[in-house]
């Protein structure tokens, strides 16, 4: 069975069981700032979980199922094994309320045995922890399926969340014998699905789950999500030692180097082909990191790298040789990222070659702090969130801060400011909020706006030392530093009985009344608490 011919397979198999097939997301996600990259089937979904979104209005259909491509560089290490992939694809089939553990272990097993053919030769169920209970029903379900060998496993069969907060819950996976030895490393069974029951919700990321810093509460439903890796699977079916053998990848892939280099560009070129650039921060680091790596292990066995690599070619070149140097001198991993742009990976291989151990705690602390700093700079540089100083972006300006002052009199003072982007077409305001807004809260904040813009109120500033600027009760970033003195923008008569104010540096109308009529034109999710409102003067 060729990869493509296992796709439709798959989403088939799905279909015809109720579910509407919903297209691969992009790598980047959209919908939410807090992960680099899409890294499960389920991020698209996220929202669906939690309640913020209602599959059967969207999709028709409260079951969907998909082909995902997925980054994940947790694994890098393991990159040039038999089944690990930076950039894989990820089958998948969700449930958001519709079905159960039945149902979701059911279509796994006959999807894996019946219409695949293939054995199953073990499974793993979740053993239970202090918040969590066993899963017992899952247990009974293999058994009733004839499946014997059922395992009872800790924290790697507890899933989820992703990125900052999430949904997250046990799951069971499947694995399967290899068909040949090679595959999994010394013919070990492969984990081919994972099936997680999205039961919680986690109001923090996993490692602030693990570190007991972070909660679980309950789930209004139970919600299905699960994975598949394509790739491992087609190395499976196809009876191939490794994924790298499978018709997904170019044939000729003799040795380890060449699977990083194959794994490696093919990940970076997708991340390009979406907007990517090489950079070093977030989601550009991640790319600057493979594409270097591919770079050293393309030299070492003389391999012509293609011209989209090129840049970034030259860039490295420029310092290889000299890190290079630097590294035989001395192995400080901050020094080499920052002056010679080699990636903590790439030092920590170089390392390892020649046994020498390499600090990365305190690589990751410098690294926290230079990461903090560049975050600052490009604060400073989108203050107020103006794309330009055009007459409408200025306008745009102005009523943002009406629309932020009368979404905290409709919601309270749970909204706090979250980011803001104004162009000369629209506004976009985002802001902490823990829930979709109702129509008749949009409503009465379109009213608010419209009002205060329709009393003309004249728009000050005011110059005040710090301390004295937050008495005034002026909104402003709280975890932001300030300077020894701040200007305020108010809208209103007097510092006192303004009806907006805010730490501002503009600019902004003269009065109110210039602005137009104001109509929301959107409000939705932008990641687990946190809404964007984009609006419109017309
Ligand atoms: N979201 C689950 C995973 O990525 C299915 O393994």
């Amino acid at each position: 069975m060729t990869t493509n011919e296992v796709r439709q397979k798959f989403l088939k198999f799905f279909e015809a069981r109720g579910h509407v097939i919903v297209p691969s997301a992009p790598l980047v996600p959209e919908n939410d700032s807090t992960v680099l990259f899409t890294t499960a089937g389920m991020q698209q979904f996220k929202p669906y979980y939690i309640g913020e979104k209602n599959a059967l209005k969207d999709f028709g259909s409260k079951n969907t199922a998909s082909v995902q491509k997925c980054v994940r560089t947790s694994d890098i290490d393991e990159v040039g094994d038999a089944t690990h992939l930076t950039l894989f694809e990820m089958l998948g089939n969700f449930s958001f309320g519709g079905y159960g553990r039945k149902e979701a272990i059911e279509y796994a097993h006959d999807f894996i045995t019946k219409e695949l053919g293939l054995l199953i030769s073990y499974v793993t169920v979740y053993k239970g922890s202090e918040n969590v209970p066993q899963d017992k029903e899952s247990q009974a379900i293999w058994k009733s399926l004839g499946v014997a060998d059922v395992r009872e496993e800790g924290a790697d069969v507890f899933w989820g969340p992703t990125g900052n907060s999430g949904p997250c819950g046990p799951t069971t996976e499947i694995y399967c014998k290899p068909a040949r030895a090679g595959v999994d490393a010394g013919g070990r069974d492969v984990e081919i699905w994972n099936i997680v029951f999205n039961e919680y919700l986690c109001n923090g990321s996993r490692e602030q789950l693990d570190n007991g810093e972070a909660k679980l509460t309950k789930l209004p439903f139970l919600g299905i999500d699960t994975g598949m890796g394509l790739e491992r699977l087609c190395a499976v079916l196809q009876k191939k030692e490794s994924v790298y053998e499978t018709d997904a990848f170019a044939p000729g892939i003799k040795n380890r180097a060449q699977r990083i280099i194959a794994d490696h560009t093919r990940a970076a070129t997708e991340m390009m082909q979406e907007g990517v650039g090489p950079s070093n921060l977030g989601r550009g680091y991640v790319l600057r990191r493979l594409i270097r790596r591919a770079i050293l292990h393309a030299d070492r066995i003389g391999v012509k790298i293609s011209e989209r690599f090129k840049d970034e070619e030259a860039k490295f070149r420029k310092t290889l040789a000299a890190g290079l140097k630097e590294f035989e001198k001395r192995t400080d991993p901050f020094i080499l990222f920052t002056s010679y742009g080699f990636p903590i990976e790439l030092t920590k291989e170089l390392a390892k070659e020649k046994g020498i151990a390499v600090d990365t705690k305190e690589f990751e602390q410098a690294f926290e702090k230079h990461k903090e700093i560049s975050r600052a700079g490009a604060e400073k540089k989108f203050k107020g969130g103006l794309a330009d100083t055009s007459e409408m972006s200025i306008k745009y300006h102005t009523a943002t801060h009406l629309l932020h002052q009368a979404l905290r009199d409709v919601l309270g003072k749970e909204v706090q400011q979250k980011g803001s982007n104004i162009t000369p077409e629209r506004l976009r305001f985002d802001f902490a909020f823990s829930r979709k807004m109702t129509d008749n809260e949009k409503k009465k904040v379109e009213k608010t706006v419209n009002e205060k813009i329709k009393e003309n109120l004249t728009v000050h500033k005011v110059t005040l030392p710090l301390a004295e600027a937050k008495k005034s009760g002026a909104l402003h970033f709280f975890d932001e530093k300030y300077p020894d003195d701040v200007l305020i923008h108010y809208i209103g008569e007097s510092l006192e009985t303004a009806y907006s104010k805010e730490f501002c540096g503009g600019p902004h109308v003269a009065n109110t009344g210039t602005l137009g009529m104001f109509r929301i034109a959107k409000e939705e999710a932008v990641s687990s608490g946190v809404r964007r409102i984009k609006a419109v003067l017309v």
